[in-house]
């Protein structure tokens, strides 16, 4: 293969979530390479050309490392079929949905964006490249990308090199710049190795060897989504124990401490919550169901799927607490929704807790006041669209129900005379909610649903605020 070892220009093909942070930190770390974000929606590169403020992600750090790289060595451009051609390295950060239609539908990956990709490098490419799956894709998709590549190119030859991504959302930053780890998987070729070599040299940058991991093609895809499987399952873990403490009287808090200390399970992600969202565990689960089943493992496929399936209890379940504390005509209430986003720090929405908590409330005639710092009251109103689309409404009953949804941009107003405030996401400002401003301007009794524990009920129960959370509310 023709591939240079000192090859410095890289080209990223998706500027997303994944493509824009990462390679804006790569750009940051190795000043000597060259890299172009590329994507096909053209006015997100726009965006990402366009005033720092309104770039298309938002995540905390982003803009400062957009500020320093921006124009120096690292460009956002529409021109695709130009930066394949002149890139070495082509990394293919685009997204990988469940697949909607076909076999496999609602559970295996649409490799529909993956594939176009590999089509389209084959046909521009005119000398040898390296190919970085950084999406994350089933066992088998780097040797599907593999075959698309042979089949649709002639005297051009590819490595493919799997490199997952573990960024989190809200963190994307500080987990760019001190990552747990880097994996790298390769074919056991001596060019396979190559290529690999290449693709490590770019994290030697400022990531310490001893986090790298090299491994093979097939590992490194299965790492990926069992990482996320391993770390939704704690979460369900969680969440399911937070029904038997609502039931029973023990505390969801103490449990987690006491799980959480011992050294072997550890403290983290053990927040029970109104379920996870997400555009990544969902989608990487069913992956990973499907491919059981493929298998024949229809246990082990069973064992995963329970994961998703307590996630949609917690938010059913929640949802009918609001509606049971409520207990009156719901079509005369207002709940004020605290949070729209999946998790804090993020303007991302993408299966959200609160869209089908907000959607299982409207369909009961509730009234909602929206209010998020983030995402976009479009954003919002699309989201419901969706899916209250998607649950077999039509247009009509749609537009009837949105009528009953008013949308804020600020806290105050929107929790302003409500009968329930309904903690979605854990935005630090949801922490330091006003009581008593609220108290003094209603004389009725209000509800605070905190789906994230991150109010303390000391300093908020009253004669006026009822507080139940997740997994220490009997009632
Ligand atoms: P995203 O939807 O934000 O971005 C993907 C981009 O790819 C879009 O802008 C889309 O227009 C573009 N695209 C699709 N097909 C294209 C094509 N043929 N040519 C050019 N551009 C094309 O998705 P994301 O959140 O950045 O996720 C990307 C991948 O990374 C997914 O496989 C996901 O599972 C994985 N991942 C995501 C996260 C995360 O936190 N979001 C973390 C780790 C891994
Ligand atoms: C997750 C993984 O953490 C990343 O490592 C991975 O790269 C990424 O998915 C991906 O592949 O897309 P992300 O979904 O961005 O990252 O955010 P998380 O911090 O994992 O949170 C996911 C959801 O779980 C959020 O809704 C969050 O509020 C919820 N959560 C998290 C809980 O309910 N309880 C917890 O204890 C932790």
């Amino acid at each position: 293969m023709k591939i240079k070892m000192k090859s410095k220009n890289i080209c990223c093909i998706g500027a997303g979530y994944v493509g824009g942070p990462t390679m804006a930190v790569i750009a940051s770390k190795c000043p000597n390479y060259k890299i172009t974000v590329v994507d096909i929606d053209s006015k997100r590169i726009d965006l990402w050309n366009g005033d720092l403020h309104r770039l298309p992600v938002y995540e905390p750090g982003l803009k400062e490392v957009i500020d320093a790289t921006r124009g120096k060595n690292l460009f956002f451009s529409n021109d695709i079929d130009k930066e394949i051609r002149q890139a070495d390295i082509i990394f293919m950060a685009v997204n990988t949905p469940t697949k909607t239609e076909g076999k496999g539908k609602g559970m295996a990956t649409d490799l529909r964006f993956v594939e176009k990709c590999a089509e389209r490098i084959a046909k521009m490419s005119l000398s040898d490249k390296i190919i970085v799956e950084k999406s994350t894709a089933p066992i088998g998709t780097a040797k599907r990308i593999k075959e698309i590549l042979k089949l649709n190119s002639k005297n051009i030859k590819f490595e493919i090199v799997s490199n997952p991504e573990f960024l989190a959302e809200g963190t994307a930053i500080n987990d760019l710049l001190y990552p747990d780890r880097i994996l790298v998987g390769s074919d056991e070729t001596p060019s396979g190795k190559m290529a690999s070599k290449v693709i490590v040299d770019i994290y030697k940058h400022w990531v310490p060897e001893n986090k790298i991991i090299t491994t093979n093609l097939w590992s490194s895809e299965l790492s990926k989504l069992a990482s996320n499987a391993f770390l939704a399952q704690r979460i369900s873990s969680i969440n399911s124990l937070s029904a038997l403490c609502d039931e029973s009287g023990a505390n969801i808090k103490e449990v987690s401490r006491a799980i959480g200390s011992d050294s072997r399970i550890g403290d983290k992600f053990l927040e029970a919550s109104v379920g996870f969202g997400g555009s990544c565990f969902k989608k990487d689960i069913l992956n990973l169901v499907y491919l059981c089943k493929f298998y024949g493992l229809n246990e082990v496929a069973e064992y995963w799927h329970q994961v998703i399936k307590i996630n949609q209890f917690q938010k059913e379940r929640f949802s009918q607490r609001i509606l049971t504390i409520l207990d009156s005509d719901i079509s005369n209430q207002t709940i004020s929704i605290l949070g729209w986003a999946f998790k804090k720090n993020t303007n991302d929405s993408r299966e959200s807790a609160s869209i089908d908590i907000s959607s299982n409330l409207l369909k009961k005639d509730a009234n909602l006041n929206i209010y998020d710092p983030m995402v976009k009251s479009s954003k919002v109103k699309k989201d419901l669209v969706e899916n209250l689309k998607n649950q077999g409404l039509s247009m009509k009953e749609i537009d009837t129900k949105l009528l009953r949804v008013r949308f804020f941009d600020n806290i105050n107003d929107s929790i302003k005379n409500t009968d329930c405030i309904a903690i979605m996401t854990e935005w630090d400002e949801f922490k330091n909610i006003n009581i008593d401003e609220i108290s003094k301007v209603t004389s009725k009794k209000i509800f605070i649903a905190d789906g994230r524990n991150i109010l303390n009920p000391k300093n908020i129960e009253s004669s006026k605020v009822k507080y139940i959370s997740v997994g220490n509310s009997k009632f």
